[in-house]
């Protein structure tokens, strides 16, 4: 494991001052974070509430190494899952508690998986494998080896709201027929040959973005998290999401609106000041929504 995990925590301040402004009837305080990563956020909520215990959940394995490491002097207050987000009322139980008090989720990646693991990257030459889970089967390899033009196209279409989706998809089954996809600067190369040079670097987020978002099913385990953890909620406490792009912002968005279990707290997103994205890039895109359970 690379030692230098390292991940700058985004709209911190701003998250816990909501998620841990309720009190808790249950005779216990834990909270979950459903994004270890670094673990920013489990220690920041762990030395500010100093009677509470984190359900800490990750998906990927050094994400949960490197913090029972570094979070050491917390063990005990501490409940460390490697798995899918998405399967959170089952961790919840496995855990032992009916009722929690608090969630978060900072979606996306963290700074070490982009710099770091194969595939997430356009900027580095490493294996396609983009899983955030290196025990699922499914990769990066396999979609652009072995779906068709079709399911490629939708995924660039509704994944990456790529302008050029079609020709893109075209592209990519034509080219594997010569050569199979085996790295991420096979599929840079590709793009440079179809788009803009002016397009070139946002047209890549997208298309990475895309086939990573199909890879770890992002989009659907985000539904099934919000759905589920508003039946672990205690009445009067909250749930709060970061996300990074339009698409989990809209389903953060309208499952907070669309469930009559929850008030929606923050009206319009929060978003980070000028200052914290001048010593983050990172959290240039943020937005923060938060909601109550009613
Ligand atoms: C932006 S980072 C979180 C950073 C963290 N808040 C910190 O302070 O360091 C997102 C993390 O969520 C994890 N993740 C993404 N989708 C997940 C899922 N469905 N289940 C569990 N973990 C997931 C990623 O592996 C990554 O480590």
């Amino acid at each position: 494991m690379n030692e230098e995990f390292y991940h700058e925590p985004v709209l911190i301040n701003e998250t816990l001052k909501y998620l841990l402004d309720s009190g808790s009837k249950t005779g216990y305080t834990v909270y979950v974070d459903c994004t270890l990563g670094g673990g920013g956020y489990t220690k920041k909520i762990l030395e500010e509430s100093p009677e509470a215990k984190v359900i800490a959940i990750d998906r990927d394995v050094f994400a949960i190494k490197h913090c029972k490491k570094v979070l050491e002097k917390f063990a005990g207050r501490i409940i460390f899952v490697q798995g899918n987000f998405g399967n959170i009322k089952q961790i919840i139980k496995d855990a032992g508690f009916d009722k929690i008090s608090g969630i978060v989720m900072d979606l996306g990646l963290s700074s070490y998986q982009l710099s770091s693991e194969a595939g997430f990257s356009y900027q580095k030459d490493t294996s396609l494998d983009m899983r955030a889970d290196k025990d699922q089967k499914l990769t990066a390899k396999d979609i652009l080896n072995r779906y068709d033009e079709k399911e490629i196209m939708r995924i660039l279409y509704e994944y990456g709201e790529l302008r050029y989706g079609r020709k893109i998809a075209q592209e990519i089954v034509h080219s594997r027929k010569n050569k199979k996809f085996e790295t991420t600067f096979d599929l840079v190369g590709l793009l440079k040959n179809l788009v803009p040079a002016r397009f070139l670097n946002s047209d890549l987020s997208k298309l990475f973005q895309a086939i990573r978002i199909e890879v770890n099913n992002e989009l659907e385990n985000l539904k099934r998290v919000i759905e589920d953890s508003v039946d672990t909620l205690e009445i009067g406490t909250k749930i709060a999401a970061i996300s990074y792009h339009s698409l989990e912002d809209r389903i953060v968005k309208n499952g907070f609106r669309s469930d009559d279990r929850l008030k929606v707290i923050t009206k319009k997103p929060v978003e980070p000041g000028e200052e914290e994205i001048t010593v983050n890039i990172r959290a240039r895109s943020a937005k923060l929504r938060v909601a109550e359970k009613i």
